[in-house]
């Protein structure tokens, strides 16, 4: 059976690696009503490079602005911004048990739920932001970190401490720009890739990212991540895809070297970071690439995926119902990825 969302009124204490103090994620709209999502007919959005959209002022005033309402929200507002950041937690780090498997945590990592999940997180998230500036064409910037150019922490969120879009909890700062991301960062001793200039760096990881797509063109578990059926623990030998685990080092070089690496590093509190949003934004983006370098072919042809849902907070504030097959067009969720060549492509099919 597919995973099906959590009763919102049996929210409990993160049971699942939150450091202490942060493992009360529940959102306080417990007892809503659940309504089916009505997906939106407004005009298309096109998100965009975080490394070019620096240049546009009036985007990034309205960028600023935004974020910027959604922080002074009342902190019980299902719109505040680290209540947004809560809904994260809560669903990564164990607040509940999947219904009718009590014991069992609700989790969206490490499985073929990732994308899907992460994918409506960010267009509620960037919808509510649109919302709050009135502009129903706002998006979140994507963080193009497989080109040169945008493999360093997005300046946006770096290079001016009092804007909305910085995150004074910690980061590792010796990793800001113009230091290179390592797609093989990890905090383990052994970690990394060992390039010995800049250049041989970024030639690394653009062939990373190639035969992680080329590797999976057939399998898409190997890129999205192994099937979960309802009642399965993540730890019931399940993997994570491979975009996934690239995605991992990235939070980690953004967050600190020390435990319990909070905010990026750790799940619990990564997206109270605003940078988390672009590097999703970009994840996303690849996952619409490998669809579209499959012919958009859907990846598992099955029920137990198809038919998965999530509840997600919308832009209307109401509590909504949705399903994994209705997210893999983003047309459909009315977004779609500004193109930027590909460098890394080369002949992946
Ligand atoms: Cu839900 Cu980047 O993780």
């Amino acid at each position: 059976n597919p995973v099906a969302p959590p009763d919102l009124s049996k929210c409990h204490i993160a049971t699942q690696g939150a450091p202490s103090g942060e493992d009360k994620c529940c959102p306080p709209y417990s007892m809503a009503e659940i309504i089916d999502y009505d997906f939106p007919r407004t005009p298309l959005r096109v998100r965009r490079p975080a490394h070019e959209v620096k240049e546009d002022t009036d985007y990034m005033n309205k960028y600023r602005e935004a974020v910027k309402k959604m922080k002074e929200l009342k902190s019980d507002h299902p719109w505040n911004f680290y209540q947004q950041a809560l809904v994260h937690c809560a669903y990564c780090n164990g607040a509940y048990d999947q219904v009718g498997y009590p014991g069992v945590a609700l989790q969206v990592h490490y499985s073929w739920l990732f994308l899907p999940w992460h994918r409506y997180y960010l267009h509620f998230f960037e919808r509510i932001l649109g919302k709050l500036i009135d502009d129903d064409t706002f998006t979140l910037p994507y963080w193009n970190f497989d080109v040169k150019e945008g493999m360093t922490m997005p300046e946006i969120f770096t290079s001016d401490e009092n804007s909305p879009l910085y995150n004074k909890n910690s980061r590792n700062k010796d990793h800001y720009h113009p230091k290179l991301l390592d797609y093989r960062y990890g905090y383990k001793a052994g970690s990394g890739s060992n390039a010995s200039s800049d250049d041989e760096l970024v030639q690394l990881n653009m062939s990373y990212m190639r035969s992680t797509f080329k590797n999976s063109m057939q399998l898409p578990e190997l890129f999205m991540g192994d099937p979960l059926r309802a009642g399965e623990p993540d730890s019931s030998g399940k993997g994570s895809g491979g975009l996934e685990g690239i995605h991992n080092g990235i939070h980690q070089f953004v967050g600190p070297t020390t435990n319990p690496h909070t905010d990026m590093g750790n799940f619990a509190t990564a997206a109270r970071d605003c940078m988390f949003y672009s590097l999703h934004a970009n994840v996303d983006r690849l996952w619409h690439l490998y669809r579209n370098f499959r012919g958009n072919r859907v990846e598992f042809n099955e029920p137990d995926w198809l038919d998965a849902s999530f509840v997600f907070y919308d832009e209307h504030e109401r509590v909504v119902r949705v399903k994994v097959k209705d997210c893999l067009t983003p047309t459909k969720l009315r977004y779609t990825y500004e193109e930027v060549p590909i460098p890394w492509m080369g002949s992946i099919k």
